[in-house]
């Protein structure tokens, strides 16, 4: 099978990446006395040659790490000591104990959760964020920042086929991004009822009924607690055998309604039928909030975008940089088809604030002080472009069908059709499946974890890291193989 993978074959046969053969430990030590009492060169370059060091020889490591590291990390605790230390010092912890236990998302064998380990470009465009230290909160105060937000918003409406004057916001993660988004549902659908939820709030408000499939993600109904619209009070619809949310069941819906729609299933990654739920939505006015934590890229593939057939219909999405994009972790993206309504409900004022130079990017989300997440996002979807995009998503599912194959003719039963990047797995009885998940995880050769689905037991492989290769899919379909093989 062909693997596509174009943009980051092409540049990884011409950048010099780490030298995976530097496996010494760096020693270097601080000049105290340099010139022009630069405090900031030594650490740096202290902080780059461990950093290298800890990325040049993650293949050689477990994927977990050991209960020994984990134990280890009390090295770390203590009382917080009267007189500070030294940086050196402090690095040479944090990197010693600290490295060993990490999960090492980094490397290519990671499985445990659409977590794939950051773009290369993005780790140093990181590193150059963080010695900006930018607020970003206001355009006056990070001109950079504030637009390079604007801008990666502009590219992301348009890479996902949305509608064109959408507005959006950067947070922290999914769960941030649904709160913003349906806060800003909240607004709309209220102030059409005459109800001014910001000034008044929730209470003797009109009811807004609340629809979501049985399948909705945790994170989505703490979201909806968080926002006031409770998570007990939700309209549960059933899922089909995927766990798709089932079109028929919808209820008859009249006033401030808002359906709450799936692209990938935490599960089976399989997506709602959005066309024909936005549909039905269409003649009762109801908001349709989308969370496409990861599956809304897959808008971005030709040969996927089917499966979102309908994604532009929908009033909000929610979806995260640092999951299927490969950006560093905090970077959820919220995108609101009705500009004024995520306005609104985001609105700050404050005499310190003065009149906007430019977009602030803290009129249009939750936060105040906040870190440039826009940073890594430009700095992903420049150095990829709209085909890396596609290719990245294309590619990592192309494997996740590889990791289904390979387990199907060792005799494992893949329980869900693998549409997108997510296969799970059944060793047989429960209790076995959770002992073979068990064993796999302490070999180390890869990581996965456990889940429920449909009442069953299984592991979950999610495939989304950019360097993984057909290589180590192989190589943990046959650890996966033998470790079940020795469980008892
Ligand atoms: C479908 C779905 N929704 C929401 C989330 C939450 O995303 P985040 O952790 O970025 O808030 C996830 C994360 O796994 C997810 O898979």
């Amino acid at each position: 099978m062909l693997m596509v993978n174009g943009i980051i074959d092409a540049w990884r046969a011409g950048a010099s990446l780490p030298n995976p053969g530097e496996r010494s430990m760096p020693v270097l030590t601080v000049d105290r006395r340099a010139p022009g009492g630069d405090l900031y060169t030594p650490l740096l370059e202290l902080a780059a040659a461990r950093a290298r060091h800890y990325l040049g020889s993650i293949g050689d490591r477990r994927v977990g790490p050991s209960r020994a590291d984990i134990a280890a990390l009390d090295q770390l605790g203590g009382a917080l000591t009267k007189e500070g230390r030294d940086p050196v010092a402090i690095l040479d912890l944090l990197d010693r104990v600290g490295s060993p236990a990490t999960m090492a998302v980094m490397g290519r064998r990671f499985f445990g959760g659409v977590i794939g380990g950051s773009l290369p470009v993005t780790v140093a465009a990181h590193w150059i964020a963080d010695a900006w230290d930018q607020n970003a909160c206001l355009f006056e105060l990070s001109p950079v920042t504030a637009y390079l937000e604007e801008v990666v918003l502009e590219w992301l409406i348009d890479l996902f086929g949305l509608p064109r004057k959408s507005a959006g916001a950067l947070v922290v993660g999914t769960q941030a991004a649904h709160v913003t988004a349906l806060a800003a549902a909240r607004h709309a659908l209220l102030a059409k009822a005459g109800w001014d939820v910001e000034q008044d709030g929730l209470f003797g408000a009109p009811p807004i009924t609340v629809v979501v499939g049985e399948e909705a993600h945790a994170t989505l109904l703490k979201a909806l607690a968080l926002v006031g619209l409770g998570c007990r009070r939700v309209v549960t619809i059933p899922v089909d055998s995927q766990g798709r949310m089932r079109v028929d069941a919808l209820p008859k819906l009249s006033g401030p309604a808002i359906i709450c729609a799936q692209l990938g299933n935490v599960n089976s990654g399989c997506c709602d039928p959005l066309e024909a739920l936005c549909d039905a939505a269409r003649q009762s006015g109801a908001w349709v909030h989308v969370d496409g934590a990861f599956g809304l890229w897959a808008s971005t593939t030709p040969d996927r975008r089917h499966l979102t057939t309908g994604v532009e219909l929908a009033d909000s999405w929610a979806t995260d940089g640092h999951k299927w994009l490969n950006t560093p972790q905090d970077c959820g993206i919220a995108i609101v088809r009705h500009r004024e309504a995520l306005r609104i409900a985001m609105a700050v004022s404050g005499a310190y604030l003065g009149e906007p130079a430019g977009r602030d990017p803290m009129r249009w989300c939750p936060d105040s002080s906040r870190r440039g997440r826009a940073i890594e996002l430009w700095a992903a979807l420049g150095f990829l472009g709209r085909r890396g995009v596609g290719e990245q998503v294309e590619r990592t599912c192309r494997l996740a069908a590889r990791f289904a194959d390979g387990l199907r003719r060792a005799g494992h039963e893949v329980l869900n059709e693998v549409t997108l990047n997510q296969v799970l797995v059944s060793f047989g009885p429960d209790d076995l499946t959770d002992r073979v998940i068990r064993a796999i995880q302490e070999d180390g050769t890869c990581w996965c974890g456990g889940t429920t689905w449909h009442g069953r037991r299984a592991m979950r492989i999610s495939v989304s890291s950019w360097a993984t290769t057909e290589a180590d899919v192989d190589m943990c379909v046959d650890t996966m193989t033998r470790a079940y093989r020795q469980t008892p």
